[in-house]
């Protein structure tokens, strides 16, 4: 322990993803996110993600940046197409492997524990051919790549994530059209999409776990929805409850009870309850916003935040307490072993100054504030056991492109050009002053 009571193994860290970051390089397959950005209109500022931060090439001196960080923990992700280009075992690309087989030896020669995400949003476009998530076939195909990854890596890889946010993927990919594959599909088939997801998450931890060579740590990374209690009343309260229920229960009782809460609409097949609900060894709290919630005559209702209400250039308002009412219903609700923060983080209007400085106030701010709450949990009970903040580095910030400035570290997309940002040096002090 230290001063703060924060355990030594707590795991110190920032997170990215392959396609936000890498850029194509060489042999990566098409992924449903390269045909998507092609599509008029769904990207804002009318980027592609090419080059992105061109990591595939300048993975060392990115590594190099993330180790003068200070911190002892990265999240990034695997392209699937990378290793597959067409989804399926047959074509394994050795040079897809060599690439990330070289940046977790570049991470574990300077102490950084990686957490490998196995599906952020990458899906080959040829399984997006055969219908994508809405084929249950898909899931199958996510545990042949799982255990071609974990065969590849678990020798170094201890942690792994399976899936990143499926709501996400369900909501914005296959009900409202914003990311890729971009249907606006009706009810019964967002179901199967969201069921075929908890399938292949998982089967997915199953089988890394089987394929390890050493124990192994396996859970997913979710963006539950986070509700935060109006007043301090016990109505208030309770209606927050009722609502963080209302809309988590359809993804975290299949995790947690493999159960649906009404199980009649679900294409279920014998025995896939049981893989869905395998015990994970951690579950990954993504959380950036929540929204607060009053008990009225319908039971609870939303509380909108006023216009002037500070927010990110996302629009999301900045609530800290989101992460401390997050973490505790979750603690309270399904008591998970573990739990990761696995994003948190903030887009601002961040500018290089005249000495080529990045001052980011806002973001230091804001990353304050919310780990305290972090904190404020833990020191409760909840067993948080690591941080990731998102992002390493500005980057391709899905169907907002690059307008978006998440990172630690600035990147000039015209030079390649990194700048650690103040909250870079903000982070790994304060990670020294409380440990
Ligand atoms: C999360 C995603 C991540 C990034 C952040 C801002 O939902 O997992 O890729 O886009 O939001």
């Amino acid at each position: 322990m230290d001063k703060a009571g924060v355990p030594k193994k707590f795991f110190w860290g920032t997170a990215t993803s392959a396609y936000q970051i890498e850029g194509a390089g060489e042999g990566r397959g098409e992924s449903i996110w390269d045909r998507f950005v092609q599509r008029p209109g769904k990207i804002v500022d009318g980027s592609r993600a090419t080059v992105a931060c061109d990591h595939f090439r300048r993975f060392k001196e990115d590594v190099a940046l993330l180790a003068n960080l200070g911190l002892n923990a990265y999240r990034f992700s695997v392209s699937w197409p990378r290793i597959q280009p067409d989804g399926t075992a047959r074509s394994h690309a050795k040079r897809g492997i060599d690439f990330y087989n070289k940046l977790v030896d570049a991470l574990l020669s300077k102490g950084i524990t990686p957490l490998v995400t196995l599906y952020h949003w990458e899906l080959p476009q040829s399984l997006e051919d055969l219908g994508g998530w809405k084929n249950r076939d898909t899931a199958r195909r996510f545990e042949e790549f799982s255990s071609v990854v974990a065969r590849a890596l678990s020798d170094r890889v201890h942690y792994w994530i399976t899936l990143n946010e499926p709501r996400v993927v369900v909501e914005l990919g296959y009900r409202d059209g914003i990311h890729a594959p971009g249907f606006h599909e009706k009810p019964a088939t967002l179901r199967h999409v969201a069921h075929h997801l908890l399938l292949a998450h998982g089967l997915a931890a199953r089988t890394v776990r089987q394929e390890s060579k050493k124990p192994t740590h396996i859970g997913l990374a979710d963006n539950c929805a986070i509700k935060i209690p109006f007043s301090l009343s016990l109505e208030d309260v309770a209606a927050a409850r009722s609502a963080w229920r209302q809309d988590n229960e359809p993804w975290l009782d299949p995790i947690f009870k493999g159960v649906y809460p009404q199980d009649a609409h679900f294409p279920i097949m014998a025995g896939d309850m049981n893989v869905i609900s395998t015990p994970l060894d951690f579950y990954g709290l993504n959380v950036y916003h929540g929204v607060r919630v009053r008990a009225s005559s319908a039971g609870w209702e939303p509380v909108e935040f006023p216009a002037s209400y500070p927010r990110t250039t996302m629009g999301w308002p900045v609530v800290p307490e989101c992460v401390y009412h997050g973490l505790m219903d979750l603690h309270d609700v399904y008591q998970p072993r573990s739990i990761f923060m696995t994003e948190t983080g903030a887009a601002f209007r961040d500018t290089l100054d005249s000495r080529g400085h990045v001052h980011d106030p806002d973001r230091i701010a804001f990353l304050e504030s919310y780990l305290a709450q972090g904190f404020r949990a833990k020191g409760e009970g909840v067993p948080l056991n690591g941080v990731w903040v998102w992002s390493l580095m500005d980057n391709f910030e899905w169907e907002r492109g690059y307008t978006q400035r998440f990172g630690l570290i600035h990147v000039d997309f015209s030079t390649q050009r990194r700048t650690p940002k103040s909250s870079a040096r903000w982070f790994r002090d304060y990670r020294r002053k409380i440990q």
